[in-house]
């Protein structure tokens, strides 16, 4: 893959310590880009347990990360939930960066109060993933794409879907329906900029190893008796142990495939989504 020097990638949802934000941040820096990384400010309780405490601070952490291979790297707090909060998002990282090249929508409402049946969901609920999963990306695409008409030099974005971007399951109604609309925006984005030479790309990751927040998760670990930590390990063991290819997905599998739709490689592909998954799911 060629090299990203001198470009400016900006990442949303970036501050897990496993996250695939992160990977994304430090695979980009690899190859050469110089990287802006927002996330919102999340109290104690809604962070998983490895984040907990001073060990990591979030998106600091993960840049003093990207600095350390000799890149750029910036911070950004966001609240995705709110349009303005995007709006300067975007003149920020112009503001101090002189353009945005690659745009990964990567962020995501925090999981489990939505695992519910449909009629047990909550209006809230719903609206807080339509919010963050969905109308938080069609925002920063509006706001970052006259940045990269004006630049001159075409772009790259790249939403982070999910299988559940392509198969419905129970309990799964508000994420899916999120993910879903991802692909359709995706699509039509992809065409609106075409033009323009910026493409807009998907990737579809399956379950992965990333130690994110789920207050399922979180509930079902409690009821067990045993520490959340605990209960994801062995909820991993279980999914390598499922998936064809023998082991979880893990973030840097996705973050290799976000860098490949940010490359001068990829100009001829915009529109799609692709699926990042060992193989549990064909379309
Ligand atoms: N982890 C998985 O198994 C998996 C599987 C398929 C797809 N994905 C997708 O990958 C992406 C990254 O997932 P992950 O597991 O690495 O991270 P994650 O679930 O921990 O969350 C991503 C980030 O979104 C941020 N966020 C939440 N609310 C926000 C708000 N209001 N404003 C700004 N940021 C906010 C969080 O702080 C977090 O850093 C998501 O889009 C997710 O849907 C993940």
């Amino acid at each position: 893959m060629s090299s990203l020097q001198g470009k400016v990638a900006l990442i949303t949802g970036a501050g897990g310590r496993k996250g695939i934000g992160r990977s994304t941040a430090l695979k980009l820096a690899a190859l050469g880009a110089d990287i802006a990384i927002t996330d919102v400010a999340r109290p104690q309780s809604d962070l998983p347990p490895q984040e907990r405490g001073d060990q990591w601070r979030g998106i600091e952490s993960v840049a003093d990360e990207v600095r350390a291979t000799g890149r750029e790297c910036r911070t950004f707090v966001c609240d995705l939930s709110i349009s303005a909060e995007i709006s300067d998002l975007i003149d920020a990282v112009v503001e101090q960066f002189g353009k945005i090249d690659i745009l990964v929508n990567n962020a995501r409402a925090i999981i489990g109060k939505d695992r519910v049946p449909i009629w047990k969901l909550d209006e809230a609920e719903w609206q807080h993933f339509l919010d963050i999963n969905l109308t938080a990306v069609y925002l920063a695409t509006k706001f970052a794409a006259p940045h990269m008409i004006e630049h001159g030099q075409g772009g790259r974005i790249v939403n982070t879907a999910s299988d559940a971007s392509k198969r419905g399951k129970a309990t799964g109604g508000a994420y899916s329906a999120t993910k879903f609309g991802l692909l359709g925006l995706t699509q039509c984005a992809a065409l609106d900029l075409a033009p323009h030479q910026i493409t807009v790309n998907a990737v579809c990751p399956g379950s992965v190893n990333t130690d994110r927040m789920s207050y399922q998760e979180q509930a079902a670990a409690e009821e067990q008796g045993v520490p959340l930590e605990t209960y994801r390990a062995q909820l991993v063991e279980q999914l390598g142990q499922a998936n064809p290819l023998g082991r979880i997905i893990e973030s840097e599998d996705v973050a290799n495939l976000i860098a490949f739709l940010s490359s001068d490689e990829a100009a001829m592909i915009t529109g799609q989504a692709y699926n990042v998954n060992g193989g549990t799911l064909f379309h």
